[in-house]
């Protein structure tokens, strides 16, 4: 995707990582397809509509992972798609359907829309760390053979451990 003149799109684009990515993407010369879930909501995307370029090469696309194929028009046509949007309430009383089931559930049905959209070379999927090295027993090194331990996450509910 190095060449500019391509259209890409960001979920989570109003929040911390998906605005500076926007911006970064704006500046190499990108198409950007922004997704939220409310374009109307200037609090929301005032930021993302005056960065030098918005103008002429973003739109807001409104989105839901909690809605089946609500990205497919956003996505449709597009080269690539940056994976950003996430559920980040980490004070749910309901973590397992407000957090773990939208997150889960919105990573596939993006994944399926990069499939019809035949165009998508390339999904890139933000993550964290705590998906490798979260367990009860500590490592000196963490690597690709590494997963976090899912039940003990469960167990002990460790601060923002719906998010892992
Ligand atoms: N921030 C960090 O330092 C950091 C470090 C490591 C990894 N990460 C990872 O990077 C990703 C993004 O983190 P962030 O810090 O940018 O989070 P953030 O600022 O909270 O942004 C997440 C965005 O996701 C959108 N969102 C939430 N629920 C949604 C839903 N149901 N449907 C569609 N969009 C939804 C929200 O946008 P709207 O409400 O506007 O639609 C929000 O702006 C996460 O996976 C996180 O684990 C972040």
């Amino acid at each position: 995707m190095g060449s500019v003149s391509k259209t890409v799109c960001v979920t989570g684009a109003s929040g911390f990582i998906g605005s500076w990515l926007v911006m970064r993407l704006l500046e190499h010369g990108y198409t950007v397809r922004a997704t939220v879930r409310d374009p109307a909501n200037m609090k929301k995307v005032k930021h993302l509509l005056e960065l030098p370029g918005a103008k002429a090469n973003l739109t807001l696309w409104k989105a839901d992972l909690a809605e089946e194929g609500s990205f497919d028009e956003a996505i449709k046509g597009c080269n690539g798609v940056f994976h950003v949007a996430t559920p980040m309430d980490f004070e749910s009383n309901d973590p397992e359907n407000e957090v773990i089931k939208p997150t889960v559930n919105g990573v596939l049905d993006i994944m399926k829309a990069c499939l019809k959209a035949k165009t998508v070379r390339r999904l890139i999927f933000t993550s964290s760390a705590g998906t490798i090295d979260v367990s009860e027993f500590k490592k000196d090194l963490y690597d690709e053979t590494c997963w976090t331990d899912v039940d003990f996450c469960r167990k002990v509910k460790m601060t923002g451990w719906v998010s892992i």
